[in-house]
């Protein structure tokens, strides 16, 4: 059964708290060299998993002075580990912002993911790209950064798991460990060199409306109703003032998976907030929540609400379309080999 989250109090301290912008430095290059020509080397390095058998292959890392193995031969308890070490990071590490690294760690999947386009058939989180500052740096990530660092401590532990396997299993990892619905995942992505970078200006912009939402995840291959399912992730986390621009939580539980984001929208009412920074809504009743331009667009689009009332309804339903709409974002442009199994790892906070 889905949380309601009536009995949650949001702890409000700093909005700012953990934001060392700029922190990050360019992570080590890739392995593989690059072929040309998008997400081709995939193929071979899945392949080369699938056709592997049980047997792992062993090679020295001079530079972190132990013995790895190599993402081709790592089997589904070596990932299961990564997973553990995610999940057991964000259950120490409770001190930042609202008690969880976890709604970031969400986000850093979705923009890692959310540069596909699947009329060119490029971009999306099998390049890996998200490690670099380049891309991190782009507007749209500000804050990302946090959380690249979060899982740079896991890739020091694991240094065989690409980063689009590592940013991704951290998505899905947090989706679960917040008490989300259990998200199947596999490995195989290959982190591509800095040159495959996807340029700037491939993500949503918040002040939007629903035109502008609907062309960025139509160039992506999502429906509407996916959309829908996709933005309710916003009952998660907040908005900085120092990344977004924008500012403060859309639900009063930003650490637990909810539907509320859906029943705010629709039963609490929103003005358009005074003050001096982007155009944001604030709640009647209380003055602390906020939902962006393109939240807002999700109850004014008719084709947008009918999704919305039937999540605000039955959060069972929006766990599992979400599940589903999440699962195909975060392999968006990755290339498995035909029949690959997608695994789902025991969590320990309780998926559903
Ligand atoms: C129209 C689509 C979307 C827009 C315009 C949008 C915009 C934003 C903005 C402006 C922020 C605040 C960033 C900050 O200041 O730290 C944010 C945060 C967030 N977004 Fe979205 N987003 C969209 C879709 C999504 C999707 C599809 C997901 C995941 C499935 C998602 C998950 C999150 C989460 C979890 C946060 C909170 C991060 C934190 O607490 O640090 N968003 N989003």
């Amino acid at each position: 059964m889905a949380r309601s989250s009536a009995s949650y109090a949001i702890r409000m301290n700093s909005s700012a708290a953990g934001g060392e912008k700029g922190s990050s430095s360019e992570q080590k290059a890739p392995p593989p060299p690059p072929p040309k020509g998008g997400n081709g080397p995939l193929l071979l390095l899945a392949l080369a998993a699938a056709a592997g058998g049980g047997y792992y292959y062993y090679t020295n890392s001079p530079s972190m002075g132990a013995t790895v193995k190599s993402a081709a031969r790592a089997t589904k308890e070596d990932y299961q580990k990564v997973y553990d070490a995610i999940a057991k990071k964000l259950e120490d590490e409770d001190e930042y912002e609202d008690g969880s690294y976890g709604p970031l760690l969400v986000r850093l999947a979705w923009h890692s993911s959310g540069t596909y386009d699947k009329s060119q058939n490029n971009g999306g989180s099998g390049l890996g790209t998200m490690r670099f500052d380049k891309e991190a740096n782009y507007p749209a990530n500000l804050g990302l950064d946090v959380g690249k660092k979060f899982l740079q401590s896991i890739h020091d532990q694991f240094p065989w798991i690409s980063y689009g396997d590592l940013y991704t299993l951290g998505g899905a990892c947090a989706v679960q460990e917040l008490q989300g619905p259990t998200i199947h995942w596999r490995p195989g992505r290959v982190d591509q060199p800095i040159e495959a970078t996807i340029p700037d200006g491939r993500l949503p912009d918040g002040g939007q409306g629903a035109s502008h939402v609907r062309d960025v995840f139509y160039r992506m291959g999502f429906t509407d109703r996916e959309i829908v399912a996709l933005i309710g992730a916003h009952a998660l986390g907040r908005c900085h003032t120092d990344r977004s621009g924008f500012d403060g939580p859309w639900t009063f539980s930003p650490t637990v998976f909810t539907n509320d984001f859906y029943n705010l929208l629709l039963n609490e009412k929103w003005h358009v907030r005074k003050w001096n920074g982007p155009k944001q809504y604030q709640d009647d009743t209380t003055n602390s929540l906020m939902m962006l331009p393109a939240d807002m667009s999700m109850v004014t689009d008719k084709e947008f609400k009918k999704y919305v009332e039937m999540y605000a309804k039955d959060s069972d339903l929006w766990f599992k379309d979400f599940g589903a709409a999440y699962e195909k974002l975060i392999e968006l442009g990755v290339k498995f080999p035909e029949n690959q199994e997608r695994w789902t790892f025991k969590s320990r906070n309780g998926a559903q």
